[in-house]
């Protein structure tokens, strides 16, 4: 399938080499509001740069990854469904829930596909995960931890103010690693209560390109809750841009026979590990499926798209996410818990036996 990239800062190098392994697609454009940046990753890439509306109206090009900042994902995406092509889009979704519900409209009243980062899930480490939890290593799991403790991404991005506008902030920006890698080990969310705070009302950048940029927060930067389960299960949730110094495992599942101990959701560098009864502590798991990389869920949509199946990375599963990550601050403002009410199936295991670059395919 012919591809097409609309937004080519930060993340769009590590698109452009995915695209590069994959089989079943092509990047044969890009774009970006400066012609500039879409002009260097298209030399360096081999593919054409083109205006927004030139990619738009390629009729080669079947989908568009959407790669720009938060506050455009909406109107990009929208470009994109009415010109007739298929999106997947970096997350959030949308810096508010209308604006997700609105892209799942669009695609639904269209015919069209919406798919939504991260796909980070269907890496190696990811899906060695799910076949722990799945084949009862760790018993029933009852509860266990999210944890992403930094400072803020001020410090090496060169246009880090997006991150503290409305739609930023800790939990739309890492949250969507933890909870899609939650929804894979356990399945969808039932409900959620929690509170928000910030620390600061202004941050000041310190990376080389925005050195001495004054940002003003608009979005708490410090979230913290517990999200229920269908299946039960109750995690505690701790997204903060708020910490110097933390030490807490990114993932942990406490179950009725043992604890999984899962690596940072947003890239999985490495393994998981086990810990049962009269083990001598955690026990490092062989990895069963190959490692993949960000694309890997564009992958398995243009596949799902040939094959007539539903994609893992889809667009019912972004808003159900969104969903919950706003579902922090509105618990906190009302004081009650929110029920989640979006429809999300836990998405289908990556089977065994599968090379790098390769989901499962009917022919
Ligand atoms: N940087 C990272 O490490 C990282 C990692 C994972 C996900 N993301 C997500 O990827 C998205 C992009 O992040 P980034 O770090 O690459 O940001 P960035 O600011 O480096 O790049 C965004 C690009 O999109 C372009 N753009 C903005 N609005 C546009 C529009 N309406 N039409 C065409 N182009 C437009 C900008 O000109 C810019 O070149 C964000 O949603 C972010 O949350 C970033």
């Amino acid at each position: 399938m012919k591809i097409g990239i609309i937004g080519c800062g930060n993340i769009s190098k590590a698109y452009f080499e995915g695209g590069q392994k994959a089989s079943n697609l092509d990047v044969v454009a890009c774009a970006d509001l400066h012609l500039e940046a879409a002009q260097n990753q298209a030399e360096r890439y081999g593919c054409k740069a083109m205006s927004v509306a030139e990619l738009l109206t390629d009729p080669e090009i079947e989908l568009v990854v959407n790669l720009t900042t938060p506050q455009a994902h909406l109107p990009v995406a929208t470009q994109c469904l009415n010109a007739g092509k298929h999106v997947y889009c970096e997350k959030p979704l949308g810096i508010n829930f209308e604006e997700g519900k609105a892209v799942i409209a669009l695609a639904a009243e269209k015919g069209l596909r919406v798919g939504c980062a991260p796909d980070t899930f269907l890496f190696g480490h990811a899906q060695t995960s799910r076949k722990l939890v799945d084949e009862g290593w760790i018993g029933k799991p009852v509860a266990g931890m999210a944890v992403m403790m930094g400072h803020g991404h001020e410090s090496w991005h060169p246009n880090p103010g997006f991150y503290y506008e409305q739609g930023g902030g800790p939990m739309l920006d890492m949250g969507p690693y933890y909870i899609h890698a939650l929804i894979n080990l356990l399945g969808p969310v039932k409900s959620v209560c929690g509170k928000t705070t910030k620390a600061f009302t202004e941050r000041r950048a310190t990376s080389e390109e925005a050195w001495g940029r004054i940002l003003p927060v608009e979005t708490d930067t410090h979230l913290c809750g517990v999200l229920e389960f269908a299946n039960g299960c109750l995690i505690t949730m701790i997204m903060s841009f708020d910490s110097w110094q933390a030490e807490a495992p990114p993932i942990q599942l406490f179950g009725t026979e043992g604890t999984l101990q899962v690596g940072d959701p947003n890239n999985y560098p490495h393994p998981p590990q086990v810990f049962r009864p009269g083990d001598d502590g955690f026990q490092t798991v062989s990895t069963t499926h190959p490692a993949n990389a960000r694309m890997i869920g564009v992958v398995d949509m243009v596949q799902a798209i040939r094959d007539g199946r539903p994609h893992r990375v889809n667009g019912d599963l972004a808003l159900h996410t969104l969903e919950v990550m706003l579902a922090f601050e509105a618990s906190g403002k009302s004081g009650t818990h929110i029920e989640i009410n979006t429809p999300c199936e836990r998405p289908a295991a990556l089977p065994m036996g599968l090379v790098e670059w390769e989901v499962d395919s009917s022919v």
